[in-house]
């Protein structure tokens, strides 16, 4: 099969395409690399390319013939989009259009979207089932809602994979999240362990919770690249449009994941509690019933432990390879 991978390069891109190559699909990778990595593709070949550019987009429709479409190029920090709300929409919304468009001039049918748990908003239960109310609290969660709508409205076969909290590496430490500016929770754990930041900051403390930080369900990424391969065969096989969350079902607290950073790594590191920050939901947890029923997933590395010690290989080799 023929598959296009937008922000390929990326850090869930890059396992979506390891996964693809591994098991023998052609793929073409278009990314504009302003967070992706050429090192990061493993297989298939690499456009450098931003998806404002149609006609690039066209050329690479026509040469490649793409039999479906995976799109995870985006913009995906949540506080960043608070600061740059028009950022987020000209690069989630409108380039998400211009892929579209092409699309449709080429008759392809089958698209793999990637969207966020921040759909939701604040939830009022957890875990969040895929039909509950959807109020995005940042400019993030409201860009993805748009193409998620959007998508509803096109007569294109797709899915929507609601992404919970992404976390961990490749257990070979070949493929990882690599970015200077850290904003994950967990990237910020292991970074600190090794010693590259002073001190850990908790955002809110005072949250309606048991030890009153956020939870969140954090999924590891090679589950979630299994998620587009199963979504993928779905579509392959005439599977109707459809969204699915990917999480494992249970959350963690910001401090259960501090203190496991700590035992998982072996050291104890500074955390200094700070006020909450915006656009923080209290509490998001997947209720993935549905991806397990429907599309037999079946996670592999629920494991906090996992997570934590992929991730804090992985940012060893980031730091000693320079590969930001
Ligand atoms: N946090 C800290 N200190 C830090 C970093 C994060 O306390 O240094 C807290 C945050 O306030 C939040 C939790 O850790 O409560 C998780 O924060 P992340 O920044 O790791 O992730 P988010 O939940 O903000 O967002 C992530 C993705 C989004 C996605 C969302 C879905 O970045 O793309 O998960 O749950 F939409």
């Amino acid at each position: 099969m023929k598959v296009l991978v937008t922000g390929g390069a990326g850090y869930i891109g890059s396992f979506i395409v390891k996964v693809l190559g591994e098991r023998g699909d052609d793929v073409l990778v278009y990314d504009n690399l302003s967070t992706g990595h050429r090192w990061a593709v493993l297989y298939g070949k690499l456009v450098e390319g931003d998806l404002n550019n149609s006609k690039t987009l066209e050329n690479i429709f026509s040469y490649f013939k793409p039999d479906a479409v995976i799109h995870m190029a985006a913009s995906v920090v949540v506080p960043e989009s608070v600061k740059y709300p028009l950022k987020y929409y000209r690069n989630n919304v409108i380039n998400s259009i211009n892929l579209l468009e092409t699309c449709e001039r080429f008759n392809v049918k089958k698209f793999i979207f990637s969207s966020s748990a921040a759909v939701y908003g604040i939830p009022h239960t957890n875990p969040v089932k895929e039909d509950m109310p959807l109020n995005p609290i940042n400019p993030y969660g409201s860009t993805k809602l748009v193409v998620e709508k959007l998508l509803q409205d096109l007569p294109i076969q797709h899915v929507c994979l609601r992404y919970f909290n992404v976390a961990g590496a490749d257990e070979k430490c070949r493929i990882g999240q690599a970015v200077k500016d850290a904003t994950h929770l967990i990237t910020r754990c292991v970074r600190t362990a090794l010693g590259k930041c002073r001190c850990l900051e908790i955002y809110g403390s005072d949250y309606d919770t048991d030890d009153g930080t956020c939870i969140r369900d954090y999924i590891h990424v090679e589950d979630l690249a299994q998620a587009h391969i199963l979504a993928l065969d779905y579509l392959m096989d005439g599977g109707k449009s459809s969204i699915f969350n990917c999480g494992y079902g249970h959350g963690y607290s910001v401090l259960e994941v501090v203190n496991k950073t700590k035992e998982v790594m072996n050291i104890d590191f500074p955390v200094r509690f700070k006020g909450r920050r915006e656009g923080d939901p209290p509490v998001l947890i997947a209720d993935s019933e549905k991806i397990r029923k429907m599309l037999n997933f079946k996670p592999r590395y629920d494991d906090l432990e996992f997570i934590i010690r992929t991730a804090g290989n992985w940012e060893k080799r980031v730091w000693e390879e320079n590969l930001f």
